[in-house]
């Protein structure tokens, strides 16, 4: 059970589409872009006013073009809300999905249906994926328990018999502490080299990735990490099985 948003398929690549929309801020608007859409999921599912992921994407693109003070029309943010559904996959997924291939292979994203079927397609992922399960069906977000459970509903699997993948820190979390199975795919680099230690250096890129791509400090570590998902067939075969 992957992850889809970080973990199959590259957030980072909306960079492109932003920066041609507005120039010079392509990383800034991408990276607290994707902030905001994850605190937004958050804030909707704790106050209980379930919205899909479209509508937050939109939302979150609105609050940072509004806090960067850059004039937006509705036409020209919903195309940029758009690239959200043409991410490129990472390189190492198709290698890992097709490997998997004698297994169930599924997605279970925050995404919506539709959004998680245009990835899926323009990426060519569908072809190796037996199951795409969208949050929206239990209208909440990840990690609420309500959307860990779909997976039981579709798979018709106990949590300890699923392997869930992931590169997010709250979502491994949130996996780990469902009963899963976790594998963490390390995607982000982190260290004292990593920010520069004799003088720190902070950007977008480098909060980002300290911010979300590390390890949350509650008692639910994932069982096993990789640096790629390249590694996770073997694994499977040796470890998980
Ligand atoms: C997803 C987010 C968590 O794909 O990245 O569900």
């Amino acid at each position: 059970m992957f992850d889809a948003y970080g973990t199959l398929f590259d957030t980072q690549s909306v960079e492109t589409t932003v920066e041609e929309a507005f120039p010079g801020w392509g990383s800034v608007i991408s990276h607290i872009w994707r902030m905001k859409q994850l605190e937004y999921s958050w804030l909707s599912t704790l106050m209980d006013r379930y919205e899909d992921f479209w509508s937050i994407t939109q939302r979150s693109l609105d609050y940072t073009l509004r806090s960067l003070e850059l004039a937006c029309d509705r036409q020209t943010l919903e195309g940029v809300a758009a690239a959200y559904l043409d991410l490129k996959h990472f390189e190492d997924a198709p290698v890992c999905l097709d490997a998997l291939a004698p297994y169930r292979r599924a997605i279970l994203s925050n995404g919506s249906s539709a959004m998680l079927a245009s990835l899926a397609e323009r990426s060519k992922l569908v072809r190796s994926l037996d199951h795409i399960i969208s949050v929206d069906m239990n209208g909440a977000y990840k990690p609420s328990p309500r959307a860990y459970m779909l997976v039981g509903d579709v798979l018709k699997l106990p949590p300890e018999r699923v392997a869930f993948v992931s590169s997010n820190g709250f979502d491994i979390c949130g996996a780990k502490s469902f009963g899963f199975t976790v594998i963490r795919v390390a995607r982000s680099p982190s260290g004292p080299s990593f920010v520069q230690a004799e003088k720190p250096q902070m950007d977008e890129r480098r909060l980002f990735a300290l911010m979300r791509g590390q390890l949350e400090t509650f008692d639910y570590p994932p069982d096993f990490t990789v640096q790629s998902l390249a590694e996770i067939p073997d694994l499977f075969e040796r470890k998980v099985r």
